[in-house]
């Protein structure tokens, strides 16, 4: 077996994901590496000395750079707020640590340029978390196209909706900021469906967008008894032509009431079509022309199981039992310590980070100027 130190900077709220599917994706797989989780990060020896026995790690440190400079840490994670990820990632890269870094890749598309540009320096492996990608039903929708089972691509419509951020009494924490989020729903929400965008139907060539904040101001940490201003957007809507021509909708919202994680898409193609949404984790709805016009043709429902993508790693092998949020991010760690222990490469990359990085700027201006805009 081949051991895998583990660096983790930040332990917030995606922290416990990581760790978890750190410690345990090798067991689910069976495979030829098991990982150590060796040092933790985090902004005060207090919060990391606590996380690191919270979440299992060996040491902990408040000084991320002990942790990209170590010679215990071959794998560096990165889930810390968007504003820290472009520092944290290249130090890491030239200090020749494979760097997993959380979505978006940065703020700006000036920084994850900078973030690519070390990466491909490095030579090192690099990826960034957009984790939904290695859903079994979406790795699967992604198989359905390429092996031409939907005929030619017409249009897609994609969104990521929650209501969480409609509380007007929720602090003005990072996400809530410009300068550290980048975007609001757009970056939180938003990337996770532009990268979907990108991975099932290709890159995009222009965007006509439009965006809206209801909540201007919040409570301002730690007690609340002042009010800061929010500067980014509650929602964002937006269309999309795709280089290849096809047709697209990408809308998200964290004010979005009732939805509670409704990552949903439906890829429209000439023979047939498939839907899917977050909240119904395990299946796929796919429609096929193939079934003919017996008035008994519709949408079907698959569930996803042993026979389908990443399916050895389901713990209980039986279709339905599935997978959920946590498994898209033990398959996501797995292919990247796969591709450490094994050699060979993993997607998405810094590369894919900062497509969606400068998707967002484009729809931002495009928002700003009420106008198209081409991505370059
Ligand atoms: N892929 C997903 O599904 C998913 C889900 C949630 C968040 N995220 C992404 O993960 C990242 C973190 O989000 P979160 O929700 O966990 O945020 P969070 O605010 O809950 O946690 C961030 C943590 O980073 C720590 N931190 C701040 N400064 C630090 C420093 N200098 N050194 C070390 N640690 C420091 C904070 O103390 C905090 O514990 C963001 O980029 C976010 O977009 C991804």
């Amino acid at each position: 077996l081949k051991e895998i130190k583990v660096g983790l900077i930040g332990a917030g709220q995606v922290a416990k994901a990581h760790a978890v599917a750190l410690a345990s994706s090798g067991v689910l797989f069976g495979t030829n590496y098991r990982t150590s989780l060796s040092v933790l990060a985090e902004a005060t020896p207090e919060l990391a000395k606590s996380a690191s026995a919270r979440l299992g790690f060996l040491e902990s440190t408040s000084d991320w750079k002990q942790l990209t400079r170590s010679d215990n840490v071959e794998l560096v994670d990165i889930v810390t707020p968007t504003h820290l990820h472009s520092d944290q990632a290249i130090d890491a890269l030239e200090h020749g640590k494979t760097v997993l870094c959380e979505k978006p890749l940065s703020t700006s598309s000036r920084e994850a340029r900078r973030m690519y540009d070390a990466a491909r320096k490095s030579g090192k492996l690099n990826m960034v978390g957009f984790n939904y990608r290695r859903l079994p039903a979406v790795a699967l929708c992604k198989k359905m196209i390429e092996s031409g089972e939907l005929g030619k691509i017409l249009h897609f419509r994609c969104s990521f909706m929650e209501d969480w951020g409609g509380n007007p009494d929720l602090p003005l924490t990072w996400r809530f900021q410009l300068e550290k989020a980048g975007a609001g729903a757009l970056a939180d929400l938003g990337s996770h469906a532009l990268d979907l965008c990108r991975f099932l139907c290709g890159d995009i060539g222009s965007v006509c967008a439009t965006q809206a904040r209801y909540i201007d101001e919040r409570p301002l940490p730690p007690d609340g008894r002042r009010r800061g201003k929010v500067d980014v957007d509650d929602a964002t809507m937006c269309l999309i032509e795709f280089k290849n021509g096809v047709l697209g909708r990408m809308e998200t919202s964290w004010a979005s009431t009732g939805r509670r994680v409704a990552l949903e898409f439906e890829v429209t193609g000439a023979e047939g079509s498939a839907h899917y949404n977050l909240e119904q984790t395990n299946e796929l709805h796919v429609f096929s022309k193939m079934s003919g016009a017996s008035g008994m043709e519709g949408y079907r429902t698959l569930l996803m199981g042993p026979l389908h993508p990443y399916g050895t790693g389901i713990v209980f092998p039986a279709p339905g039992c599935g997978m959920g949020y946590e498994e898209s991010l033990v398959n996501e760690i797995h292919d990247l310590l796969s591709a450490m222990t094994d050699g060979g490469t993993v997607s998405p990359t810094f590369y894919d980070g900062l497509q969606v990085n400068l998707a967002i700027e484009a729809i931002q201006r495009s928002a700003r100027e009420e106008s198209w805009v081409d991505l370059t």
